[in-house]
């Protein structure tokens, strides 16, 4: 809810903050800014880790790497971030510590802040606050979006860059969704979609939330095989509504590729195409890619006594919640309820989440993703 007013407060605020955590840096103080460095290729966020199922991937415990982190990071200061790839720049911004609360942020994006008399998303978006008392709960038009990334995002321009070259606004709000989980963490959620309970409740109680830093639901599970003609993917994430701790390496993979797609594109001035749709480009291909890759990533899993690597078939016909590493995936219910096909249960079933408007059919999807957000 920011008028341009409050917008401008926020923007200060932050402005703020961030010049009084970079003055402490020398302090010993906890500095959610700037904290470890990125370590050596093979021993990032092992520490970041839970274990799991024994049976499949699991982290590596790393003690070794914690005991460097002191030194490295004073030698991290003198460093010059122009020698760092864009992975790493994000990593050495937004650092990841799985041990961290989720914490209690609802962002949005739309045209126009719920004060506008154009805003018809009240009741979607009144769900939100009504579940999460004591949350901050955010709708942020493309003009304080703007403001907000230049602060966030400052030390590494090219996303910067990204984010403007950007011609379309569908992709600028797939593109912010990633951004500010990635920085700042909580729930990004469209705001065409409900809230029917609260994200409190939808981690189960037998998983500590100190080793989740990621909530993902499934979008489509078409076991058909025509499944091809209706999704590029033969089990697809859903993006319209994601939990995240900051810094989670999934953010800071699709922030990386999605920039360095962008410039390319801008470069050879044709961004979205046929062939190059906005699915693949921004949207939940990208989206399910980036989490697979995750979770077949020897950085952050340990192969060794994997089974194989995790595809669609560890997540086909799931109506709990499944755990891999430290990201759960939810059941198709939880973000997609009443589709009234693959699998999906109704909006009352228990494991039923958010409500998410598909405007009453099934248009291929970027045609469907495209209505949703001009
Ligand atoms: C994923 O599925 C493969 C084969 O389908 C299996 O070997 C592996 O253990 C599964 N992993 C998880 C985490 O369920
Ligand atoms: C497992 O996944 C990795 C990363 O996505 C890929 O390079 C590799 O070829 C896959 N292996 C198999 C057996 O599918």
């Amino acid at each position: 809810m920011l008028s341009f007013k409050r917008a401008l407060i926020f923007a200060v605020f932050f402005l703020t903050a961030f010049i009084l955590l970079r003055r402490s840096h020398t302090s010993n103080d906890p500095e959610p800014f700037r904290k470890p460095p990125p370590q050596p290729e093979g021993a990032k966020d092992s520490h970041g880790g839970a274990s799991h199922n024994p049976s499949t991937t699991s982290y590596t415990p790393d003690t070794a790497v914690k005991d460097q982190e002191l030194p490295a990071q004073k030698a991290i200061q003198q460093q010059d971030m122009s020698k760092m790839s864009l992975y790493e720049k994000l990593a050495y911004q937004y650092p990841y510590d799985v041990e961290t609360k989720f914490p209690a942020y609802i962002w949005q994006t739309w045209k126009w802040t719920p004060a506008s008399g154009e805003f018809t998303f009240r009741d979607q978006e009144a769900s939100w606050t009504m579940q999460h008392p004591g949350f901050v709960h955010e709708v942020i038009t493309d003009q304080v979006a703007v403001h907000l990334l230049k602060l966030l995002y400052a030390p590494i321009p090219e996303v910067l860059e990204a984010y403007n070259a950007m011609p379309q606004p569908v992709l600028k709000a797939d593109f912010f969704r990633y951004l500010i989980l990635l920085a700042r963490g909580g729930i990004y959620s469209d705001i065409d979609t409900q809230a029917i309970k609260s994200a409190l409740e939808w981690i189960p109680d037998s998983v500590p939330k100190e080793s989740v830093g990621l909530v993902v639901g499934i979008e489509a599970d078409p076991d058909r095989p025509d499944w091809k003609d209706w999704y590029s993917r033969r089990i697809q994430f859903c993006q319209w509504t994601i939990q995240a701790k900051p810094g989670h390496p999934v953010l800071r993979d699709i922030v990386s590729r999605i920039t360095k797609e962008t410039l390319k594109r801008k470069r050879e001035g044709l961004f979205v195409s046929k062939e190059k749709s906005v699915v693949e480009f921004t949207g939940p291909a990208v989206w399910t890619d980036t989490i697979f890759d995750y979770f077949n990533d020897a950085r952050y899993f340990d192969m060794r006594s994997s089974q194989g690597n995790i595809s669609y078939q560890n997540f086909t016909g799931i109506e709990t919640p499944k755990k891999v590493g430290d990201v759960v995936v939810l059941p198709i219910t939880s973000f997609s309820p009443g589709v009234q096909q693959m699998g999906a249960k109704d909006y009352d079933d228990p494991m039923a989440f958010v409500k998410h408007d598909f405007e009453g059919t099934w248009k291929p999807e970027s045609e469907r993703h495209i209505g949703e957000t001009n």
